[in-house]
Order: structure tokens, then sequence, then C-alpha cells
């Protein structure tokens, strides 16, 4: 049998545990994991880029970018051939109601929509604590999930923070998560499953899988 194409959004506050998760999914499912976070920071990083430097000081203060640039970035994105081919999973798209209609209008239409729930308190922790790989890519949290193995403590030395990881920045996110929740729920209504984010990652990952799977 063929295995149906599952094109899926999720969303959540910052910090929920997205990234987390897409990397089991996109590993589970083979799908093409799309984050417009990822994409921003590396087009910010690139000096070269226009619609990166414009992007980074919106993002360093914890505001959005504006709506036609990222619609623009992942329009784009979407209409490669491995999306086609296999799916996509779009972590942090779409955030306002502009960017879900802008999707609906180009027929890119998801058959699945997680939101992860969390609370902002226990948000605040997992933002202080998180720290990346810049080699692998890696997402790791000193307290919660911290690199262990043999390389442990050379990949804890290379440990980078995100610019926006700062409690300021973060309550700018959280208000703009708000109206993103909104719009979420209003355009994926009949396809969204709300899952508790505030359990461990492997629990999560199993109210994941299923409705993935589903
Ligand atoms: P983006 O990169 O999407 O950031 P975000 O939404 O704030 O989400 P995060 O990446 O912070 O968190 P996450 O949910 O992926 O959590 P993670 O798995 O890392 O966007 C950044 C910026 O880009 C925006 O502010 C905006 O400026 C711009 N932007 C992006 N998309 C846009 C759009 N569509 N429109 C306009 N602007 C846009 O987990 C966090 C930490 O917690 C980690 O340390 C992890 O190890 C730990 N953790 C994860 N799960 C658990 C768990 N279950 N238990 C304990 N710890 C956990």
């Amino acid at each position: 049998t063929v295995k149906p194409i599952v094109n899926a959004v999720i969303a959540g506050a910052p910090a929920s545990g997205k990234g987390t998760q897409c990397e089991k999914i996109a590993h589970e499912f083979n799908l093409v994991h799309i984050s417009t976070g990822d994409m921003l920071r590396q087009a910010a990083e690139d000096e070269s880029d226009e619609l990166g430097q414009q992007a980074k000081e919106h993002m360093e203060a914890g505001e959005l970018v504006p709506d036609q640039l990222i619609i623009d970035m992942v329009a784009k994105r979407l209409n490669e051939p491995d999306c086609k081919e296999h799916g996509w999973l779009l972590d942090g798209f779409p955030r306002t109601e502009a960017q879900a209609k802008e999707m609906q209008k180009l027929f890119l239409v998801p058959s699945k929509a997680i939101l992860l729930e969390v609370p902002d308190d226990v948000l605040v922790e997992r933002v202080t604590g998180r720290r990346l790989d810049p080699e692998t890519g890696k997402i790791y949290h000193m307290k919660f999930s911290p690199p262990d193995g043999e390389d442990a403590e050379e990949i804890t030395a290379r440990l980078t923070q995100r610019a926006d990881d700062t409690e300021e920045a973060l309550r700018t996110r959280l208000k703009s998560f708000a109206a993103n929740k909104a719009a979420l729920s209003a355009a994926f209504s009949d396809i969204i499953k709300v899952i508790d984010g505030n359990r461990a990652p492997d629990k999560v990952w199993e109210d994941v899988k299923k409705f993935l799977s589903a």
C-alpha cells in the first residue's frame, strides 16, 4: 500500500517544544521539516542577505517579522520538489491570520495541525536553559536534556545561546503567540489537536505520533 502524504503544521508558544518534537516527527514520518525560525536565523547570519538583515532586528526583539517577507520565503520553499514528494512539516508558520489566509490562497493545505500547550512559567525556564549545537543543529537544555555520552564535554564547550532567548524578548514573543494561537485555531479548527506539552519529551511524542499516524 502507498502511504498517504502527510502535510502538517505544528504550533505552540516559544520553547513549547516544537523543534524538539519536529526532530522526531521528521525522522519517523520522513517529512521535510521547515522551521521558519531556522530559515530566518540562517538568512540573518548572511550579511549580504537583505531580507535576513531586515528580519534580524525584529527577531532579536522577539517581534514577528513582516508577513510578506515570511510568506514569500515559505511559499518558495514549499514548492521545491522534496516537499511535494515527501510531504512537509511546517514549524512556526502560519503565525498570523494573514499568513493562514495566504496558505489557503496558494492551496497549501495541511492535513493535520498540532498545538502544544505549556504554561508560561515553564516556558521561562526552558528558554533560559536552551542551548544549540552549531555543528549538528541539535537542541539541548542544560537541566532537562544536557549533552551526554563520550563527547559530552566537547559538545558542551561549543554550545551557543539564541539572541532572543532572554526573559525580555520572551515576554514579547509570548504576546505575539496569543495572536498566533487565535489565528491557527480559527484557520484549522477541523484538523487541530491540542497536546499537553508540559510532560517529558517522550511522553509528548507518544501523543504526537498517535495523532499523526491516525
Ligand atoms: P522560532 O524559531 O519559531 O521560535 P519560537 O516560536 O519562539 O519557538 P522556539 O524555537 O523558541 O521553541 P520551540 O517550541 O521550537 O522549543 P524547543 O524544542 O527548542 O521563531 C523565532 C523568531 O522568528 C520569532 O520570534 C519571529 O521573530 C520570527 N518568525 C518565525 N516564524 C515567523 C512567522 N511565521 N511570522 C513572523 N515571524 C516569524 O524547546 C525549547 C527548550 O526546551 C529546549 O532547550 C528543549 O531542550 C527543551 N524542551 C523541549 N521539550 C521539552 C519537554 N517536553 N520537557 C522539558 N524540556 C523540553
